[in-house]
């Protein structure tokens, strides 16, 4: 051999090579969802030869037509893509803003009272979307398909209709007063006026003609024109404050993800205005020295629920949209900043919340969606979407279709008073005119030599602890079954309890966590609703699961 020859072989063997194998992809493409036809409906866009992004869209749309309930075109999301060719990650930030027309003390009487519902129920809750605008950003510039392709199984649903299942029933009871209280959306999502039979068909004519309006003629056919028009004129009769530039100014944003490392893992996570990537970042930092797997289950789980308190206590106190205020992101998510909070942490005995240093107090802000893809290319989304608590406002301006969100409660409406999920909040997270309210969505990837995980789930305040529970199971080796149906518990600062679901607890854990001062709440009825995807690099294979408190399905094809 040549001397030249043993030079080009030992350059080939090191980038070529190294560049083959980076570059080959997943052996088959994986989506996990909370709907059977939303999974179906992205497999379809992929089989069309669609990228993950395509699917993405397509997936989004169908969830926004047949899980009304959690998220859909009048809400908003944060789409975590990672880009197989480029190696590169980016968060489209699709979160609503607050209208124009806001004020910081919008949901307060004269008595600086905090008016019941206000921001919960109706059009003056609703926050200006960003879904549409998110997909036609994401068909626009990252798909390989048309709008119009990628919206259309989406738009079969809307026409031909959807079974109603058991957890629909289960959220319309709930917001049933709010459904009935404004006639379009009681039209659409009620049958006379009451929750509709399991099986009854939902027929949504006027979303599949916005769907319709959004393929044609990408955001502008949400944003402006007749859609817009009905939008606002439906909002403004029945209360409401939007007005015509709110839709014409709102813009998706392209945020960097948050990044870190944990034990030898990747994280990749939403950044601000979501509040999970650096909460998820800071427990994982604190819980970062020890081993878990080797602690007794008593101080494993006192641990977790330290960490959980104390990122949770810098959410509220420091977090909110980075447009408006400074989020010390850096400081939050840096390693040296976690072992500080560690050394804080006693492993006798549970710190009282009270003993943290305060929040200058203020308060901050169930539904929502995640779904995770994986395409044969390598290329990933996770995306989590919300219009927030179940049914969103409840209120559907005439003629549109399209149900708002109430997502003017993540804001901390007023001092001291928790929002819908309990989380309270600071100055940081104060209601202004244009801001976007801050989220508890954490779509995550996970990263390896190994593998690359695909996570995220709905749960309000509980989703980033749930996201921090995968994250560590995961980095255990633990199955991706086990990750998404794993027993769950919750720490957010203020309340300061435990909750738990049934059997999080087995065995003496429950005294040994009371011994340690921890107050625990079980809690009966289950949550959260993850999907993972996950791609076994060493081992050539794709898995993907949905959490099974939910009726999802997780397709591997
Ligand atoms: O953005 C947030 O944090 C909330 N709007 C999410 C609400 C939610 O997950 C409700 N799901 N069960």
């Amino acid at each position: 051999m040549t001397i030249y020859f043993r030079i080009a072989l030992f350059v080939w063997l090191i980038f070529g090579g190294g560049l083959g194998l980076a570059r080959e992809g997943p052996p088959a493409a994986a989506i996990a969802s909370a709907h059977p036809l939303a999974t179906q409906a992205g497999h379809e866009v992929l089989a069309a030869g669609g990228n993950a992004f395509d699917a993405a869209v397509a997936v989004s749309a169908a969830l926004a037509v047949v899980e009304p309930y959690s998220s859909g075109l009048g809400g908003g999301g944060f789409w975590l893509l990672h880009l197989a060719k480029e190696g590169t990650d980016v968060m489209l930030d699709g979160r609503e803003r607050a209208p124009l027309a806001a004020t910081a003390r919008m949901y307060l009487d004269e008595t600086g009272a905090l008016i019941q519902g206000a921001s919960i129920d109706g059009p003056l809750a609703a926050a200006i979307p960003g879904q549409p605008a998110a997909l036609a950003h994401l068909a626009e510039h990252y798909g390989r398909l048309s709008l119009a392709k990628t919206l259309a199984p989406a738009m079969g649903y809307a026409r031909e209709g959807f079974e109603v299942d058991k957890p629909y029933r289960r959220r319309a009871a709930f917001r049933l007063p709010v459904l009935k209280r404004w006639p379009a959306a009681g039209q659409v999502f009620l049958a006379d006026g009451k929750v509709p039979v399991l099986g009854a068909r939902i027929k949504q004519p006027a979303l599949a003609a916005t769907l319709e309006a959004l393929a044609q003629r990408g955001a502008a056919g949400f944003y402006q024109g007749p859609v817009a028009e009905a939008l606002v004129a439906g909002v403004r009769a029945a209360g409401g404050i939007w007005s015509r530039e709110d839709l014409a100014q709102y813009q998706v944003v392209e945020r960097a993800p948050v990044r870190g490392q944990y034990r030898g893992f990747k994280i990749i996570s939403a950044s601000p205005p979501s509040s999970g990537g650096i909460a998820l970042l800071t427990m994982l930092n604190i819980l970062a020295e020890e081993d878990l797997s080797t602690l007794p289950a008593a101080t494993r789980t006192h641990l977790i629920i330290e960490a959980m308190r104390r990122a949770y206590r810098d959410r509220a106190q420091y977090l909110g949209d980075p447009d408006f205020v400074d989020v010390p992101v850096q400081r939050l998510t840096h390693p040296y900043y976690g072992a500080g909070l560690r050394a804080g942490i006693r492993l006798d005995r549970a710190t009282s919340s009270a003993d943290l240093p305060g929040i200058q107090s203020q308060d901050s802000g169930p539904h929502t969606t995640h779904f995770s893809v994986i395409d044969r290319e390598g290329n990933r989304v996770a995306a989590t979407l919300s219009i927030n608590y179940p049914f969103g406002s409840g209120f559907m301006p005439p003629g549109t279709g399209v149900l708002l969100n109430d997502e003017m409660d993540d804001f901390a409406a007023a001092p001291g008073v928790p929002n819908v999920y309990g989380l309270i909040g600071s100055q940081a997270n104060a209601i202004a005119p244009g801001k976007r309210p801050l989220s508890s969505m954490t779509p995550t990837f996970v990263e390896n030599e190994q593998g690359v995980l695909v996570l995220g789930t709905p749960g309000g305040s509980r989703i980033i602890t749930m996201v921090l529970l995968g994250v560590l199971e995961h980095v255990a080796g633990a199955d991706l079954t086990h990750l998404v149906s794993q027993p769950r518990f919750h720490h957010q600062y203020f309340p300061d309890e435990v909750e738990y679901e049934p059997q999080a607890f087995a065995g003496e854990l429950v005294k040994d966590l009371q011994a340690l001062g921890h107050s625990l709440s079980p809690r009966e009825r289950p949550w959260g609703n993850m999907q993972a995807v996950f791609w076994d690099r060493a081992r050539k294979r794709v898995k993907a699961a949905s959490d099974p408190r939910g009726v999802g399905e997780a397709v591997v094809r």
